[in-house]
């Protein structure tokens, strides 16, 4: 199958091997390649990581896949907004192919590997989509084969699937050098993300003070309380703004997630939370 010319103003790789394709083709005249995965539904964040990618190396790829297999069976995987058109109207100046495959060409009949992680993917959204990072490595492993970029970029937002993609990354030896980009946020500091569109105005408006619960529990604990204490306080914050479920409010080493066992931080920190509001869930972050 040729790239697909036809649907949108930049061209459409839909499998490995027209991907495969044009990449070797930009190969030949020595230019270097970047990768950002993403599920679509692209907003402000989505578009920086293509920024940062064209700063980086002279080709851009932006690949649009939703992955059923990091979403639950209770999960809105049927529900994720999928935007291709508008998608592609967004990526015009910013990335030269899109990579959009569907589910048969990721996971044909027989499919049977699985790449999961111990570690760093078992706390936190380890604990409540217990499944999730197993679907995320396995996917991000096909997609860098694939495309075989030299650099791959993550969002920040999802810190913890980048430390993820990191260990099996070095794990792996894949040889590829991944980078997180900076969240992006609204003029009230929500976190941009593909869910936003979920919110009523009620819930929009309170998910706009969890960035800003975020930033005072992380300065309680550079101010010196203990992280039990501030956290506590946090999640009080959380549940008073209209939340209906915290899921964890925590403050880990930023690299191995690993707990501080003193109760106070002892290394590189971040503060991770996630909570629903209504039917969504929202995570965020930031450095301690
Ligand atoms: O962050 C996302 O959008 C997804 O988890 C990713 C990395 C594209 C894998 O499906």
């Amino acid at each position: 199958m040729p790239l697909d010319t036809a649907s949108h103003k930049i061209p459409v790789a839909r499998n490995a091997a027209d991907l495969r394709a044009a990449v070797a083709e930009w190969r030949t005249r020595g230019e270097t390649v970047a990768l950002v995965p993403t599920m679509g539904a692209l907003h402000e964040g989505h578009l920086s990581l293509a920024d940062l990618a064209r700063a980086k190396t002279e080709r851009v790829v932006v690949s649009i896949f939703v992955n059923p297999t990091q979403f639950a069976p209770h999960e809105d995987f049927s529900a994720y907004p999928r935007t291709e058109a508008a998608d592609a109207a967004k990526l015009d100046g910013k990335a030269d192919l899109i990579f959009a495959p569907d589910a048969a060409d990721m996971y044909p009949q027989g499919f049977s590997t699985t790449i999961s992680l111990s570690g760093v993917s078992e706390p936190l959204e380890g604990q409540f989509r217990p499944t999730h990072f197993a679907g995320v490595a396995t996917v991000v492993a096909k997609l860098l084969l694939r495309a075989m970029p030299d650099i791959a970029i993550f969002g920040e937002k999802d810190w913890q699937q980048l430390a993820v993609i990191r260990r099996m990354v070095a794990d792996l030896d894949i040889p590829v050098e991944i980078l997180g980009g900076p969240i992006m946020r609204e003029t009230d500091g929500l976190a941009m993300s593909s869910r936003n569109v979920y919110l009523t105005p009620g819930e929009r408006k309170a998910a706009g003070q969890l960035n800003v619960v975020l930033r005072e529990t992380a300065a309680s604990v550079s101010a010196g309380t203990l992280i039990s204490e501030a956290a506590k306080a946090g999640a009080a914050r959380i549940l008073a703004l209209g939340f209906d479920k915290l899921d964890y409010l925590e403050i880990r080493d930023a690299a191995s997630l690993a707990a501080f066992p003193d109760d106070r931080p002892t290394s590189s920190a971040r503060i991770l939370v996630a909570a629903k509001i209504g039917k969504t869930r929202l995570i965020d972050n930031m450095p301690v």
